[in-house]
This record gives C-alpha cells, sequence and structure tokens, in this order.
C-alpha cells in the first residue's frame, strides 16, 4: 500500500504564542513532519507571534531546539531541517495593545490565493483580544480562519462568552476549536469502521449492545501542571471535550454525507440526548503518594484541593437507538497503564444450544477498539475448542492490530495536530467542534460540577498504579458488569 500526500495549497500560518509550550512540543515539529512528508508546499510561510523579542534568527534557533526535542526523530530524507526553518519568520506581537500589529500585516501576503490562517495557542483570555486585533488592523479576511485551543471556556457560561467574542469578529466557518483527539487515526476509523461496512450498523443499538464503556487511562500525574489543572480536573480537562467526542463517534445517527455539518449535527443531537448524570452513577478520585513521587495533593500545591484526577461515571441517550444500553466513562491520571478503548459489549445469544460446562470461559461478543497505544481493534468471538473432547466452546479474540495489517505505513500516520493543522489549511471542519457542540457539552457538564460543589463532594483517595478508587468498580459491579482491565 502506498500513502498518498496530497501538498495543500500555499498557506501563511501565523502562530500566537509561538514560543509557548504547546507551540514547542506539538505545533511546530507537527509542521516539520508536515514538510518532511512533501505536503507543505513552497509558497508555505510560519509566522511565529509572541511577546518576547525575537528576531527570525532566535525563532529559527528556538523551533530547531524544539524540533531536536519533541520531533520524535521525524525522518526528513530529501528536505532538510534548514529548507523548512527557511519557511519561518517572526514578529513581536503586543496581544492587548498595539505593539507589532503593523509589521505582522506587512509579513501576511496580499494575494487572496494564499491561505491565511491564525493559530491562537495562548490561553482563552487573549482569544478576544486577538481577534479584536486582528480585525482593527485588517489582518482578517473573510477567508481567513483562526484555530483556538482547548480548554474552550470552563462551563457553559464561559463557553458562550468566547464563542460570542469569536462571533464579533469571525463567522463559524471560519472558526476550528481543537479537540485532537478527533484527530486521532483511530478515532477516525470509528466513522470508518461504523458506516464503512454493513457488518456492524444493523447490530449498533440497544436491542444488540448491553452497554459501551470508554476508557482513557493515563499514568502521568499532573506535576508541573497544577497550577491549570487544579482549577479544572478530569471532568474539565478530559470528560468534557475528549471522552464526549468519542461518545459522539460510537454513537452517533450515520451522517448522511462525510461532511462538516451533517456529522457535527448528529453528534450535537447525541450530546443533547444525554440524560443527566445522577450522583450515585459518578465516582471521583485523587490519587496518592506512592514512594517519593508526591500526591495529587503536592502536585497540585493545595494540600487541601478536592479536584479530581479520576472519574468513572454512568450515562443513558435517551434516544430510541440507546434507550436502555447504559454508557460508562473513565479517565484519570497515574492509573496502572497508558490505554484509551472502547469495549462494545454485545448481549448474549437469544438461546444457547450449547451446555455450557464448567470451567468454559464463554462470554458476549466485544469489541474493542483501541485508540492507544497500539491502535487497532479485537474482537471477542466464541468458537469451538479445538480438538477431542466433545463440544467444548471458548471465546477468543479475533485480531485486528493496525501495525500488522498495514505494515510500515501504519507507523507513519501523521499524529493528530499534524492532520489538524492541515485540515485547517484544507479548509475542512469536519473534525473540529462546532461552537453549539461545545456548548451542549458543557450544558450536560455544569450541573454534575456543581452538584459536587453544592454537596461538599470529597474525591475518594486511590493508589497510583491501579484502576482508580475502589467505587469506581463498584460502579459496575451493582450493575453485574465489569470494567475492561487497565492494561498496556
Ligand atoms: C489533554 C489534557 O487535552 O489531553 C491532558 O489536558 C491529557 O491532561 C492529554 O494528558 C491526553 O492526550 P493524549 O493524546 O496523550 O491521550
Amino acid at each position: 500500500m502506498v500513502s498518498r500526500v496530497i501538498p495543500v495549497e500555499p498557506f501563511d500560518l501565523v502562530i500566537f504564542g509561538a514560543t509557548g509550550d504547546l507551540a514547542r512540543r506539538k505545533i511546530l515539529p507537527g509542521l516539520y513532519r508536515r514538510f518532511c512528508a512533501g505536503q507543505m508546499p513552497e509558497g508555505a510561510r510560519i509566522i511565529g507571534a509572541a511577546r518576547s523579542d525575537l528576531d527570525d534568527a532566535a525563532f529559527r534557533e528556538l523551533v530547531r531546539e524544539a524540533i531536536a526535542e519533541f520531533g520524535n526523530g521525524a525522518p526528513c530524507e530529501t528536505q532538510t531541517l534548514d529548507g523548512f526553518l527557511e519557511a519561518l519568520s517572526y514578529v513581536t506581537v503586543d496581544a492587548r495593545g498595539e505593539g507589532g500589529w503593523q509589521a505582522l500585516k506587512d509579513a501576511l501576503r496580499p494575494d487572496e490565493a494564499v491561505v491565511r490562517a491564525f493559530y491562537f495557542s495562548v490561553g482563552p483570555g487573549l482569544f478576544g483580544d486577538l481577534a479584536e486585533r486582528l480585525h482593527a488592523h485588517g489582518l482578517a479576511r473573510d477567508t481567513s480562519r483562526v484555530v483556538v485551543e482547548k480548554p474552550f471556556g470552563r462551563d457553559l457560561a464561559s463557553a458562550k462568552a468566547l464563542n460570542a467574542e469569536l462571533a464579533k469578529h469571525f463567522n463559524e466557518e471560519q472558526i476550528y476549536r481543537i479537540d485532537h483527539y478527533l484527530g486521532k487515526e483511530t478515532v477516525q476509523n470509528l466513522m470508518a469502521v461504523r458506516f464503512g461496512n454493513v457488518l456492524f450498523e444493523p447490530l449498533w443499538n440497544s436491542q444488540y449492545i448491553d452497554h459501551i464503556q470508554i476508557t482513557v487511562s493515563e499514568t502521568v500525574s499532573v506535576e508541573g501542571r497544577g497550577a491549570y489543572y487544579d482549577k479544572s480536573g478530569a471532568m474539565r480537562d478530559m470528560v468534557q471535550n475528549h471522552l464526549m467526542q468519542l461518545l459522539c463517534l460510537i454513537a452517533m445517527e450515520p451522517p448522511s454525507r462525510f461532511n462538516p455539518d451533517a456529522v457535527r449535527d448528529e453528534k450535537l443531537k447525541v450530546i443533547r440526548a444525554l440524560a443527566p448524570v445522577e450522583t450515585h452513577h459518578i465516582v471521583r478520585g485523587q490519587y496518592e503518594a506512592e514512594g517519593d513521587t508526591g500526591s495529587y495533593r503536592d502536585h497540585a500545591e493545595d494540600p487541601r484541593s478536592t479536584t479530581e484526577s479520576f472519574v468513572a461515571l454512568r450515562t443513558q441517550i435517551e434516544n430510541w437507538r440507546w434507550a436502555g444500553t447504559p454508557f460508562y466513562l473513565r479517565t484519570g491520571k497515574r492509573l496502572r497503564a497508558r490505554m484509551s478503548e472502547i469495549t462494545v459489549v454485545f448481549k448474549p445469544t437469544r438461546h444457547s444450544i450449547f451446555d455450557i460446562g464448567e470451567g468454559e470461559d464463554v462470554h458476549s461478543n466485544m469489541l474493542h477498539i483501541r485508540l492507544q497505544p497500539n491502535e487497532g481493534m479485537t474482537m471477542d468471538v466464541t468458537i469451538k475448542e479445538p480438538g477431542p473432547g466433545g463440544m467444548r466452546l471458548i471465546t477468543v479474540p479475533l485480531d485486528m492490530t493496525f501495525a500488522q495489517a498495514l505494515g510500515p505505513e501504519a507507523e507513519e500516520v501523521p499524529d493528530a495536530y499534524e492532520r489538524l493543522i492541515m485540515d485547517v489549511i484544507r479548509g475542512n471542519q469536519t473534525l473540529f467542534m462546532r461552537g453549539d457542540e461545545v456548548e451542549a457539552a458543557w450544558a450536560w457538564t455544569d450541573p454534575v460540577i456543581e452538584g459536587w460543589k453544592t454537596r461538599g463532594d470529597v474525591p475518594k483517595p486511590y493508589e497510583p498504579g491501579t484502576a482508580g478508587p475502589e467505587d469506581a468498580l463498584m460502579l459496575m459491579h451493582r450493575d453485574g458488569r465489569r470494567w475492561r482491565e487497565i492494561r498496556k
């Protein structure tokens, strides 16, 4: 199989916050990898903009170092790093003042055929200021695009305010709200698998599916980002966005077309159909210390912090397809392994013609969709145990690890940021969140967080390296179900 790399249109991409963490870790190394892959055209220019007083040479040096540190040894055979750096320049800009805006305007090409995009790799507090000044200084055109990062607000009211600030100067078709989970290869594969095969869709409903579980488990702690994280917590940081997006893709109705609004309309319907989470259907946790690694409270620097580093919950989608099928969501830091997986647990066969003997390990069909690491799918199917001894049944996994099936190419897939930035240049919003989607997600999340506050809820402690607090296991056990084991 030969992977196809289609170069995008020439572009001017301005990165605000170009010296910041996200730009250095993800955006710039990602652009470099696209350059190496031959996807960045000759006429591509990247303009770094930030408050620091740098010149082009110093910015290029900063990017060279960022690529060395975070570029994952990008294989650049024909093109050289110097070639990429030549496409870079830098302008010192004051987001809240007037300094630098004329210089930035001069750095942009007036040619309408050059795509113009502004990446706001800055805190949401600056979105409005930047939008305002881009407009006031005549940098934004009707066709310009703006890219904004999460967190998009911290509740419904603040998300609405951000949407309103952006809407003063840009229309919805110009705004690209990033949720990097949507740029992950297997996340898109979810749609390919569901809607590109006849096999799954007829069974994809509460008649055949017992429940669905989504786990995004991480081993990292919040050390080093405690100041941000402590104001956020797992519910805001992961559930409101990443897990919500996974839930949407797994549960949505087939869109009429694979186009931005058709897909986002269907996702929005899922979010709006979510039942409020009941108090006894949610568990929060906070990791404890282990050896000389600190506890959550040490990392958050607030010895009395009640922010959660773990959440497990059960919810329902109140529509015809899903009535009666619970969805269990779970995410946390400092857990046993890094694993993001969706498991679809089917109901047992209506009537078993086999006598299941003692010791026979037979369970219902399960489809495991693994997002990371080792992207792929496995389907647990029941077969006859090979050999003599009569009709004894066992359940075995049918393995479809993509790396195996697709060979080296599976390793060359662009990472989430690379793909999403190229989609911005191509003008494709399918993998970006629409304003109403983000607001609906907050409308569902807010009462949960409010409830904790009003009740003075304190998260349950859990040991690092485990699957979270005991109560999270009970959430499933009470329903006669089991979480999928967290493992590499
Ligand atoms: C970010 C969260 O959005 O996603 C982090 O702020 C989290 O807390 C990260 O660690 C997880 O992303 P990934 O791609 O490593 O699964």
